[in-house]
């Protein structure tokens, strides 16, 4: 298999999926190796949890593996203490071609008061590719409710901004 994605762009798309097929769960229990000196959750592990839980969902839509082609902004308003259960839940939010908005958003549950609090949120973009490392076209998507309508709605709008940011920030060997 290369390592590297090929040129090709394969026309696979299914029968559309509805936003809820692609619905995920991930969590995992803040264990000592993945804290600071403050016993709380490294912030790259809490992103490493975001791209899995990411993928879960892309992959339930696309049905092929994927690769994870930017990540917005991700803030984290609540720090993730030590023995605490990290809930994430993941959704496909918008179809474009061979690319598919995902949002995350993660709490943490405080196991033994049983406080949640919301943490973090994110939208990534995955691409699927086949396993010759060549682009699939996704089947569309089908936003169900109001919550789903709006965020599909809204992730072009995210998308024509992270695209052009990605113009942007094109750099050569030379700059
Ligand atoms: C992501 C990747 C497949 C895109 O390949 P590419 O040659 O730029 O291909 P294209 O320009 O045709 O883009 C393919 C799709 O990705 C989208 N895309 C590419 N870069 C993007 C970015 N930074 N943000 C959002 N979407 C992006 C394109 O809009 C296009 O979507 P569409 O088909 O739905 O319109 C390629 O850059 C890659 O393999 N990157 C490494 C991925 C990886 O290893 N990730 C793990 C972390 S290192």
């Amino acid at each position: 298999m290369p390592d590297i994605t090929q040129e090709l762009e394969i026309e696979a798309a299914g029968k559309p999926r509805t936003v809820r097929e692609s619905q995920s769960e991930y969590s995992e229990i803040c264990l000592p190796n993945d804290t600071n000196a403050l016993g709380t959750m490294l912030g790259g592990h809490v992103m490493h949890l975001v791209d899995l839980c990411g993928a879960i969902a892309a992959m339930r839509h696309a049905r092929s593996t994927v690769v994870t082609a930017s990540v917005d902004q991700m803030t984290f308003l609540h720090p993730v203490r030590l023995g605490e259960l990290v809930r994430l839940r993941s959704q496909v939010n918008r179809v474009f071609r061979t690319s598919m908005e995902v949002g995350v958003k993660v709490w943490v549950e405080n196991l033994q008061g049983g406080d949640i609090r919301h943490t973090s949120s994110a939208y990534l973009t995955f691409v699927a590719l086949d396993p010759a490392g060549n682009r699939i076209v996704l089947p569309q998507i089908v936003p169900e409710t109001d919550e789903e309508k709006r965020r599909f709605d809204q992730a072009a709008e995210r998308r024509a901004y992270r695209l052009a940011f990605k113009d942007k920030t094109k750099t050569t060997p030379e700059n």
